[in-house]
């Protein structure tokens, strides 16, 4: 750096001159064609302009008005537009289009004939700060409880923004409802589409269940960000009644219900991951009562057992999350 003092002509000139002189004069030099040289994209996250003079008149004179961008207008609908309250951009003080998309000034500023717009900092198409910088803008509003897991959780760790999911120029973010949240959330998980989308689901592609049903999207420290600490627990908050402590429990029910369930939905009635009696059999010895066919034919001869001709074990083993009665050790009743 130049010795500040040189700027200025003062007392000390000549002694500048001489450390100026005494420096090579052309690493100086080379120093200040690079700062003035870098470009806002090349500083990046270190890019910071002044704010705009007029703030948000300013942007809609340029933004808003015609028919392809009216919705950007929508902002001012949203609960971010409600000017009485103080905390959102639009209230006393705060920077208005500038607080969500940083400061304006050089974007604002007059662009010769030939010449480029420099781009907004944050939220747009050539937005010149990083995806983790852009989500501190929202996090810098929005540092309640819920968000204390967003840092480390999946999403945060996959580089999904903020803004990946949530949209601002409208008047409601289709996110907070059940029936638009769903196909935000699947336009990503194809695979998920694929599950929810079979005979037997949770009544999800109706709208009537949302993803955060079971999900909490901006990170939990538990398994597949679900919204209590184990799996079994998120099934609880509405199948109670499966819940135990029963007197006989059926070992892999306790331990996880995706043993047998696949959460999204399934071919399999019951969203089984596969049909009884193949289902019970995965565990089951085939050898001895736990059979293994449905009709005479596939009987060992000389063997016939009423308990194989059943179609499925469950039609005997009803019970089969555990059961309270007195001689249900076998899940019988
Ligand atoms: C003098 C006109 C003018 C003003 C004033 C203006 N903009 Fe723009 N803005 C443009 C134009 C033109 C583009 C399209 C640039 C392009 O496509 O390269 C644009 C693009 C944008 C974009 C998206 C694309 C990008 O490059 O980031 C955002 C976001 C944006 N403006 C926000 C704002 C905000 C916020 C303000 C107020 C602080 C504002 N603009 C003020 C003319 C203006
Ligand atoms: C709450 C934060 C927030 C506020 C306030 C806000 N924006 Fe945006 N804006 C965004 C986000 C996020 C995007 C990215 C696309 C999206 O989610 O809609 C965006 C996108 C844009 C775009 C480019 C994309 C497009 O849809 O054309 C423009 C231009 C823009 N905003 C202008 C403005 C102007 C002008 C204002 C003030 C009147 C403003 N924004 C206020 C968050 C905000
Ligand atoms: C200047 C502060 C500020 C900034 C910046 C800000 N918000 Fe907000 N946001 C608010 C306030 C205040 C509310 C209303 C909260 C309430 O009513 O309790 C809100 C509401 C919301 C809601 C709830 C919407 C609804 O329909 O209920 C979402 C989602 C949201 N903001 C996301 C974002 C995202 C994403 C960003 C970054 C693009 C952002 N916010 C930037 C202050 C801010
Ligand atoms: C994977 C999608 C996704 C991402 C990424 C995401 N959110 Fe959300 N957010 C949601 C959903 C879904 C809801 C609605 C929650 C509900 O209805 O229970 C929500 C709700 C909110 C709300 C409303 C109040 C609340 O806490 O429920 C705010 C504010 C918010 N998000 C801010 C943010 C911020 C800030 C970020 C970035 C750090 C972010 N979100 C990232 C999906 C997301
Ligand atoms: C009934 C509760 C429930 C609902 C509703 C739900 N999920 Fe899940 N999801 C789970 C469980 C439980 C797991 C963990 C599965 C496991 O570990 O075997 C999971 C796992 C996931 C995974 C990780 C990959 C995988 O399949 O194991 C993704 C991605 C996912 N869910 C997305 C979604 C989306 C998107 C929605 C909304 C369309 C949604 N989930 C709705 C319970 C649910
Ligand atoms: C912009 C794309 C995108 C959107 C939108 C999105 N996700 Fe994700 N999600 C990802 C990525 C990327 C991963 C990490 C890789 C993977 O597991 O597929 C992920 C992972 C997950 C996981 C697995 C978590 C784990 O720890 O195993 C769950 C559950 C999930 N997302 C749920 C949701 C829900 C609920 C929503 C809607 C509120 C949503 N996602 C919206 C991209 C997205
Ligand atoms: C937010 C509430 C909620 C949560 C959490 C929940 N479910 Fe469900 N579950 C439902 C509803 C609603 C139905 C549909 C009931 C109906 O159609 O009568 C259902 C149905 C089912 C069915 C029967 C499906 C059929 O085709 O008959 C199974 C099995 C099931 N859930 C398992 C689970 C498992 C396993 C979990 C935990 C991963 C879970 N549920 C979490 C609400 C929930
Ligand atoms: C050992 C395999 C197995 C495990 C583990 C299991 N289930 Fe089931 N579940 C079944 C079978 C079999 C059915 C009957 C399906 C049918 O109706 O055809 C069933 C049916 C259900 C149903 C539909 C309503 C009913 O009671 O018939 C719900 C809800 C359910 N299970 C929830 C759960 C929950 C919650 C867990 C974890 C605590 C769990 N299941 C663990 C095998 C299992
Ligand atoms: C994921 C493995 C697994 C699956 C799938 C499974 N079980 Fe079990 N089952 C077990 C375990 C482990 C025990 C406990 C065995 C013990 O205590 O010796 C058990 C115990 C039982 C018992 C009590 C037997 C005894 O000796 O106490 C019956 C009856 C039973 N299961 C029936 C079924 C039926 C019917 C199905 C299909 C709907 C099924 N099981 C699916 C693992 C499984
Ligand atoms: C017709 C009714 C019936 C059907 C169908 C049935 N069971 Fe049983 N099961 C019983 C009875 C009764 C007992 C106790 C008598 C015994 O031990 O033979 C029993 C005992 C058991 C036991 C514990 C005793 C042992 O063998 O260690 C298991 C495990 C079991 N059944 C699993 C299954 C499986 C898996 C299926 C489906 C392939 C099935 N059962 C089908 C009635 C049935």
């Amino acid at each position: 750096m130049r010795p500040k003092s040189c700027q200025s002509f003062s007392m000390l000139f000549f002694t500048c001159v001489l450390i100026a002189a005494a420096l090579p004069g052309s690493t100086l030099l080379a120093q200040d064609d690079e700062e003035q040289e870098m470009t806002p994209a090349e500083l990046g996250d270190d890019y910071m302009p002044e704010y705009s003079r007029r703030g948000a008149d300013g942007c809609v004179r340029c933004h808003g008005g015609d028919e392809d961008s009216a919705h950007l207008n929508q902002v001012f609908e949203g609960p971010h537009g409600v000017s009485a309250d103080g905390r959102t951009p639009f209230g006393e003080g705060q920077t208005q289009c500038e607080a969500c998309h940083g400061p304006g000034g050089d974007h604002t500023a007059r662009v010769g004939s030939g010449e480029q717009r420099i781009p907004m900092p944050a939220f747009g198409p050539n937005a010149i700060w990083s995806e983790t910088k852009q989500n501190g803008i929202c996090m810098s509003c929005h540092v309640d409880q819920k968000h204390g897991f967003w840092e480390g959780g999946t999403h945060q760790v996959a580089e999904v923004g903020c803004a990946d999911c949530h949209e601002s120029h409208v008047r409601r973010d289709p996110m907070t409802m059940a029936t638009s949240q769903n196909d935000g959330c699947l336009s990503c998980h194809i695979e998920t589409r694929a599950q929810v989308n079979r005979a037997h689901s949770h009544p999800i592609r109706h709208g009537e269940m949302a993803c955060t049903s079971c999900h909490e999207p901006h990170g939990a420290p538990n398994d597949a960000m679900l919204t209590q600490p184990t799996l079994n627990q998120s099934c609880f908050e509405c199948h109670a009644e499966v819940r135990g402590p029963h007197l006989w429990e059926h070992a892999p029910v306790t331990e996880n219900c995706s043993n047998c369930h696949q959460p999204h939905g399934s071919m399999h009635p019951g969203m089984l991951t596969q049909r009884a009696p193949l289902l019970c059999q995965s565990c089951h010895s085939r050898v001895g009562h736990a059979g293994i066919g449905r009709s005479a034919n596939d009987l060992p001869s000389g063997s016939p057992s009423v308990f194989l001709l059943s179609g499925s074990c469950t039609s005997c083993h009803s019970q089969v999350h555990g059961s309270n009665h007195p001689s249900g050790s076998l899940l019988l009743r």
